[in-house]
């Protein structure tokens, strides 16, 4: 049987049709509360600087105009996909119906990265603001991967064992998925609000310390040297194209793409918008509009504020680059310095929440589609949550969060989430031209130009990682691909059609 078997769409849609649908309730408002909610993390508050002091320098805010860009495009795609095939499972079923079996597994093998790894990079973001917090009270030992190490002035070398206090919050937030939560739209709020207060009280605060001088030049000369430690191990090295210049700024983008990885879930909320066709695009445009606008604001001021430099400085603004700069530069806002890390530590953990939900989500489809073991579906007796794929989760991110360092973990996520948008931008042509008849709620405009740009910015942004995350995410689709043929083709349901399919209602 063929490698691009499908999920008949109709089907699924006559199943949707049957059962009871969610209420619609989500205005435009709403669904931009969603997305922000969903969106401001780890990747502001951590990756900006990250990409500012790897490759970008205080170009990065270049980097967010250009991550925005692939976002929107890719963005629009996921909105009519989300609109017209109203389950859960994301891209990863939406691609069941239109690129086929295979393409559907490379796309959920990549989810993976993208939510597992996501949630393991803001775990070990959310131990960097703690330890800031404790007053560098954890030693750096236990707050580490092993991967990582550096030799202070005083020339004693620090090695990391495990990351600790990231393991920790892994453990309660999946204790607290299993029990099931679910964030009322109240909480999200309030959470939303907290995070765009610290965002514009940083930006407002800083902007009065912001030195010219860290802005000359704006982006990294060609030419400029290496960063190494006491040791002389490199810690920062701008001789890569994506290292420097322009590249930089592209190079800086595929690592700032994580600061926008969430939009996504309000396209997930299609079948709940009051109007989709109109509050769709807002909710997906809005919240990448608001969140774009913020960034660019964030970055220029985190980079006005403190040299770029500092930024790969394991001694000085490397972790909990925020609260560095604040507490540094910004003299008398402690209190500010505080409220942002301990405002950072409760949004992250709302961020890690939505994306080990999403991923449960994403196992739970998967397994009832026969593509991996059926104990990933199973749910709590009492609970009714799928608590077998949240434990296994909490093993395999809490690995990473333990033993991988956060920039790793990160690109990592940038990865898996481009690969997704590439594929769903694609889709939308595909099947516009194989199902052209099907009901479109909410229609992506200039399809073959949004389409295509949406597959070339998402694809330049892969090709500006570190050359070993490619290598290393290579080598994870590479796996993937070997557990499709040994496992997942022989016990797909759809090619055992005695079987039964899921039915929309096992989603909600
Ligand atoms: N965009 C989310 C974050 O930055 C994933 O934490």
């Amino acid at each position: 049987m063929s490698l691009f078997i499908k999920k008949p769409l109709e089907q699924i849609l006559a199943q949707a049709e049957g059962e009871k649908g969610l209420k619609r309730t989500l205005g435009a408002a709403n669904l931009v509360a969603l997305g922000i909610g969903a969106i401001i993390g780890a990747g502001l508050f951590v990756r900006t600087a990250a990409a500012a002091g790897q490759a970008a320098g205080p170009g990065v805010t270049l980097s967010f105009i250009v991550a925005a860009i692939g976002c929107a495009f890719a963005g629009l795609c996921y909105a009519e996909f989300a609109a017209m095939i109203p389950i859960a499972g994301s891209a990863y079923a939406y691609s069941y119906t239109t690129m086929g079996e295979l393409v559907a597994w490379i796309i959920g093998w990549a989810l993976i990265m993208e939510y597992a790894l996501g949630a393991a990079t803001v775990a070990i973001a959310w131990s960097e603001y703690l330890n800031k917090l404790l007053d560098g009270a954890i030693p750096y030992e236990w707050c580490h991967s092993p991967f990582e190490s550096y030799t202070t002035t005083e020339g004693i070398t620090h090695s990391g064992i495990l990351n600790a206090p990231a393991l920790g919050i892994l453990f309660l937030l999946t204790l607290l998925l299993i029990k099931g939560t679910q964030e009322s739209a109240f909480v999200n709020m309030i959470i939303v609000f907290v995070k765009v207060a610290i965002v514009l009280l940083f930006i407002a605060i800083g902007w009065k310390f912001i030195q010219d001088s860290n802005h000359t030049p704006y982006l990294i000369p060609e030419g400029t040297e290496a960063v190494k430690d006491q040791a002389g191990k490199i810690i920062a090295d701008y001789s890569g194209w994506n290292k420097h210049g322009w590249g930089g700024v592209l190079g800086g983008a595929a690592i700032v793409f994580f600061a926008f990885i969430g939009f996504d879930a309000v396209s997930t909320a299609a079948q709940e918008a009051k109007n989709p066709k109109k509050d769709m695009p807002i909710g997906i445009l809005g919240s990448l509009v608001v969140c774009t606008l913020l960034y660019i604001l964030f970055g220029h001021v985190l980079t006005g504020v403190a040299n770029w430099k500092e930024f790969v400085d394991p001694e000085k603004g490397r972790e909990a680059s925020v609260a560095y700069v604040i507490s540094t530069y910004m003299q008398g806002y402690g209190w500010l310095a505080t409220g942002v890390t301990v405002a950072i530590l409760a949004g992250f953990s709302s961020v890690i929440l939505v994306m080990l939900m999403g991923q449960s989500r994403i196992f739970y489809t998967m397994s009832h589609d026969g593509l991996i073991p059926k104990a990933f579906g199973d749910l709590h007796p009492k609970f009714n949550t799928p608590y077998k794929a949240s434990w296994i989760l909490f093993v395999f991110v809490g690995l990473f969060a333990a033993f991988v360092p956060g920039h790793v973990a990160g690109d990592l996520t940038s990865f898996g989430t481009l690969f997704a948008f590439v594929l769903v931008s694609a889709g939308v042509w595909i099947l516009r031209v194989k199902a052209p008849h099907i009901n479109r709620p909410f229609k992506t405009p200039l399809y073959r130009i949004v389409s295509t740009l949406g597959v070339l910015i998402c694809t330049a942004m892969i090709i500006g990682l570190d050359t070993q995350t490619l290598k290393v995410a290579f080598a994870w689709m590479g796996v993937g691909l070997i557990v499709y043929f040994l496992y997942s083709r022989k016990n797909s349901k759809l090619r055992n059609p005695g079987e039964i399919l899921p039915k929309a209602s096992d989603f909600e």
